[in-house]
Parts: structure tokens; C-alpha cells; sequence
């Protein structure tokens, strides 16, 4: 005898269900400004990356040491969707101290250690902001330096790294503290991140 399942059934199955068809093989690192770009690339049904997962106030020197909190986090996701066939580093920095090549160098070769074999870093700085906006924690030069290291190491054969270009953020896409995107901006940053690498 087959019973037809009752439409409560149905509704609950549906419920379960995720939301999102395909689990996420790209990883990222950086800061809360990344983390922008992962909730604005969900709202625009990017597939391919994962999720925010609190990375905020965590810039260069949070991930130069291999076992730091910053990687366990990292390696808690990686646990939940599979090692990353690659992984977006994003140079995030406070003006101080800013970043090294040394440290730039370090954040690939983490990323390397906890991906799959073989897998493809992409490499940016922060999001730069048009016109005169300026993220005082970053220094008025941080974007550009952050996005002058993304360009020297993808520059670096031996580091075989990709620079698929820079995030910006417009006008009117930036909250008070002139760091962090507004909802326009959070879109602005997802559909950018879509862009580069799907
Ligand atoms: C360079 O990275 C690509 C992934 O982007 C990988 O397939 C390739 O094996 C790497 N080459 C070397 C020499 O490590």
C-alpha cells in the first residue's frame, strides 16, 4: 500500500532541505572586511566560497602562525565542507603594524598547509574606497598597500598565486567608521567576488 505523504510532511521535507545547492570548495582568509564579502556573496548566490565565520578584527598577523585561533577556525570549516580546492587571501591590515612580504609570504604558505594538495590561492588587499573615503584603522594608504602586496607576490612565479584584481567600494556603500560596507556595499563587494571567481 503507498500512502501519500500528508502535505505537513512535504512542508517539513522542504524545510530540511539546504538552501544552497552545492557545498562550498573555496576557502578565504582576512578580516572583517572579507567576512563583508562572504555575507554579500551569499546574498547574491555566490556558491563557490564559504560563508562568513568570524573572522572580524583578524588582519595580517593573525594568520602568519600556522596553529593560531585564526587557523583552527579556519581548519573548523574546512572540517565542515572538505579541504578547499582554494582559497581567497585577503591582506587586511591596521596601520599599524601594516604587513611584511615576509608576513604576506607566510599567508600563502598557511593557506597552502591547510587546503587540498595543489589547490589555487587568489590573493587581493582590502576593499579600496572611492574618491576620498578613508578606514582610519587601516591608515589612509592601507588599501594601497595591502593591494600593492597583492600584486608584488602574484608578481612572484614562485609563489604561484592569482590576482584576479581589486575590490572597491563607491560611495554610499560605506558605514560611519568608513571601513564597512553598508547593505548596498555588502552586494557591491559580493557581486565583485562573483566577478573573479565565480
Ligand atoms: C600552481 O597552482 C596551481 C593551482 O592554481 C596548481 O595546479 C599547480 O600545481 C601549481 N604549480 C606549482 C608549480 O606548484
Amino acid at each position: 500500500m503507498h500512502l501519500p505523504l500528508p502535505s505537513t510532511a512535504i512542508t517539513l521535507l522542504l524545510a530540511t532541505l539546504p538552501t544552497s545547492s552545492s557545498t562550498p570548495t573555496m576557502g578565504f582568509i582576512g578580516c572583517s572586511m572579507a567576512e563583508n564579502t562572504a555575507q554579500g556573496y551569499l546574498t547574491v548566490d555566490g556558491q563557490r566560497m564559504w560563508g562568513p565565520y568570524g573572522t572580524g578584527g583578524m588582519v595580517v598577523q593573525s594568520w602568519t602562525t600556522t596553529s593560531s585561533p585564526s587557523w583552527q577556525l579556519f581548519d573548523a570549516q574546512a572540517a565542515k565542507y572538505g579541504l578547499p580546492s582554494a582559497v581567497w587571501v585577503q591582506f587586511c591590515i591596521y596601520a599599524d603594524p601594516g604587513i611584511t612580504y615576509d608576513e604576506a609570504q607566510l599567508l600563502i604558505a598557511n593557506a597552502r598547509q591547510h587546503a587540498a594538495p595543489g589547490a589555487r590561492v587568489y590573493v587581493t588587499g582590502q576593499p579600496g574606497y572611492e574618491g576620498d573615503g578613508v578606514c582610519a584603522r587601516a591608515g589612509k594608504d592601507g588599501p594601497a598597500i595591502t593591494a600593492g602586496m597583492a600584486r608584488r607576490v602574484a608578481e612572484d612565479e614562485k609563489l604561484n598565486v592569482t590576482w584576479p584584481g581589486e575590490f572597491t567600494l563607491r560611495k554610499g556603500e560605506v558605514l560611519a567608521d568608513g571601513c564597512h560596507a553598508n547593505v548596498a556595499g555588502l552586494e557591491a563587494l559580493g557581486r565583485q567576488a562573483v566577478a573573479f571567481w565565480g
